[in-house]
């Protein structure tokens, strides 16, 4: 049944349940035929109302800062797999008491550290904590510099010439993540850097996390190959296997609703004005830059129809994004949802010239709305001094 937007706020976030467990359901299917565990990234996906939907399915989830850490505690229940490029001393016992695995960017890192963890861990005897280090495989078929980790000048992970022949006492996992919206064929070919640079390690370590940018949940992803994959390095190299995606598991699970406020010509070209905006609401569209699909519009500009740019209400001269055509004139009021909104842009959102945070609801399973959240002026003085 089609969502019936007439009862929703705009603008706002409409995550779909049914869609987030279509999604989720692939997810566990695949960890349980490879003999892994796939846990989720939250910097891709923090709706934290959702987690006990998410915990239905996975049994972890890993943390880039502490804050991100507190939410998998409080909200799923789990302690962390953790990973920060630095950490700050005055928060490492906390992160400490918080994780289940925690990852070393460098090995200065790590020698920073390691006393500490060591007097924890006989402090705290029962907790399960295991410490890892980040590698640079120098491979990664990312485009894209700013989603890169493995470009000279990288400061995400180690490479093989810093690392000694023997994994540093204490160290018992190994960290990559240079994968971002891949298919399982670069996961095979990374796989191969990985193995050739570091084989000999992955036969001491106990634990490989394979980082992010496993798309299996878009249409046309190979996942008997990385089931394959993943079984492999399993048991070649005597390892428990780690996937953190991010992106797959929210991938295409929901939308941001949006109205039309006004409609203006300027000279010569169609523009309307949304109660969103592409700087403050989704600015991965501004920054990677991608042009979101509306639903119900042409993406491009088709001749003979009508044609309009989609303005953000902020006063930044580059906040719009198009054109897209319609099948008919844009008015006042009409809604504009731009779809596959939830991974990376309920994360990004900022207050950006005092505009309101989108409200976030969820559109039920038995197709009722619901709204969980509204922001208004608290959420942007509470940001400022
Ligand atoms: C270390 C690490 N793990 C996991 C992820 C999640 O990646 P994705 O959302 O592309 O699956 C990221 C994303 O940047 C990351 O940096």
């Amino acid at each position: 049944m089609p969502i019936d937007y007439s009862d929703i706020p705009s603008p706002c976030f409409v995550l779909e349940e049914e869609l987030l467990r279509k999604n989720l359901e692939l997810i566990d299917s695949v960890q349980k035929a490879a003999g892994c565990k796939i846990i989720l990234a939250l910097k891709g996906f923090s709706m934290y109302s959702a987690f006990p939907i998410v915990k239905e399915y996975l049994h972890g989830a890993t943390a880039s800062s502490l804050n991100e850490i507190r939410l998998i505690n409080d909200f799923m229940g789990y302690q962390a797999h953790t990973y920060i490029p630095a950490y700050l001393e005055n928060e490492f016992e906390e992160v400490l008491s918080r994780s289940s695995h925690i990852t070393f960017n460098t090995l200065s890192q790590w020698e920073r550290f390691k006393d500490r963890v060591a007097i924890y861990r006989k402090s705290n005897p029962l907790q399960e904590l295991s410490c890892g280090i980040r590698v640079n495989p120098q491979y990664s078929e990312v485009s894209t510099e700013m989603y890169n980790p493995c470009v000279p000048g990288s400061r995400l992970g180690v490479t093989r010439d810093k690392l000694p022949d023997l994994l540093p006492e204490g160290i018992e996992g190994i960290h990559f993540h240079t994968l971002c919206e891949n298919d399982s064929y670069t996961l095979e070919r990374t796989l191969a850097a990985v193995e050739e640079r570091f084989g000999d390690l992955l036969h001491q370590a106990r634990w490989l996390n394979m980082g992010g940018g496993h798309l299996m949940t878009r249409e046309g992803y190979d996942t008997s190959k990385l089931i394959d994959l993943v079984s492999t390095i399993r048991e070649k190299y005597n390892l428990e296997v780690i996937l953190e995606p991010g992106s797959a598991i929210a991938w295409r699970t929901g939308e941001l609703v949006t109205t039309v406020l006004d409609v203006m010509d300027s000279q010569g070209i169609e523009v309307a004005v949304l109660d969103t905006s592409f700087a403050a609401h989704m600015p991965d569209t501004l920054e990677m830059p991608y042009k979101p699909v509306i639903k119900g519009a042409y993406q491009e500009p088709v001749e003979g129809k009508y044609t309009c740019r989609m303005g953000g209400m902020t006063c930044l001269a580059g906040d719009f994004m198009g054109d897209y055509s319609f099948d008919k004139p844009l008015e006042v009021g009409d809604k504009i949802i731009f779809e596959d909104m939830i991974h990376y842009t309920m994360v990004k959102t900022t207050t950006f010239n005092g505009v309101n945070l989108p409200s976030i609801g969820l559109w039920t399973k038995d197709q009722k709305f619901r709204l969980i959240r509204s922001f208004g002026y608290e959420s942007f003085k509470d940001r400022l001094s």
